[in-house]
């Protein structure tokens, strides 16, 4: 079966309370459900996990060789984490990079994404739809990427 991580950085346990203006009021929770609700449509497995630390996303990413595909919000660590940039870059599993608000029309600094140039593909703006567009790419992306293995 097809297995995809789902991973979330920084602050995106307050969704739904956070910013509402910018993030909409769907929470983390919610997203989940919508995803592992897809994940069972698409035959896939899912695990999905949140953490506000930079090492352990780091130490989740190095789990990712057991997955076919990774969907990844990194929220803030985007746009300057170079040590998650090198962590994506070391395991060779297609990464998808998803944003729910659209980075390149805020602030000049978000417009940056340091994981972008080593991700598959780069998902930004549509709220909970860049994730489950996110995973459809992942799911395709995962199944072919599976096959040449
Ligand atoms: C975000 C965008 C980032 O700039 C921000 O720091 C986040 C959320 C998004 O999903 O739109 O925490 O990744």
């Amino acid at each position: 079966m097809l297995k995809i991580l789902v991973l979330n950085g920084p602050n995106l346990n307050l969704l739904g309370k956070r910013e509402p203006g910018v993030y909409g009021t769907t929470t983390l929770e919610q997203i989940k459900e919508k995803l592992g609700e897809l994940a069972d449509l698409l035959g896939a497995a899912m695990e999905f996990y949140q953490s506000n630390h930079e090492g352990q996303l780091i130490d989740k990413i190095h789990e990712a060789v057991n997955f076919d595909a990774v969907v990844f919000n990194p929220g803030a660590f985007t746009h300057y984490s170079l040590a998650l940039r090198d962590a994506v870059a070391s395991v060779p599993v297609p990464v998808i990079e998803v944003h729910l608000s659209n980075i390149h029309a805020r602030e000049e600094f978000r417009r940056v994404s340091v994981i972008a140039p080593v991700s598959a593909g780069q998902i930004s703006g549509l709220g909970m739809q860049s994730y489950l567009l996110g995973f459809r790419a992942a799911c395709d992306i995962g199944r072919s990427h599976k096959d040449k293995r």
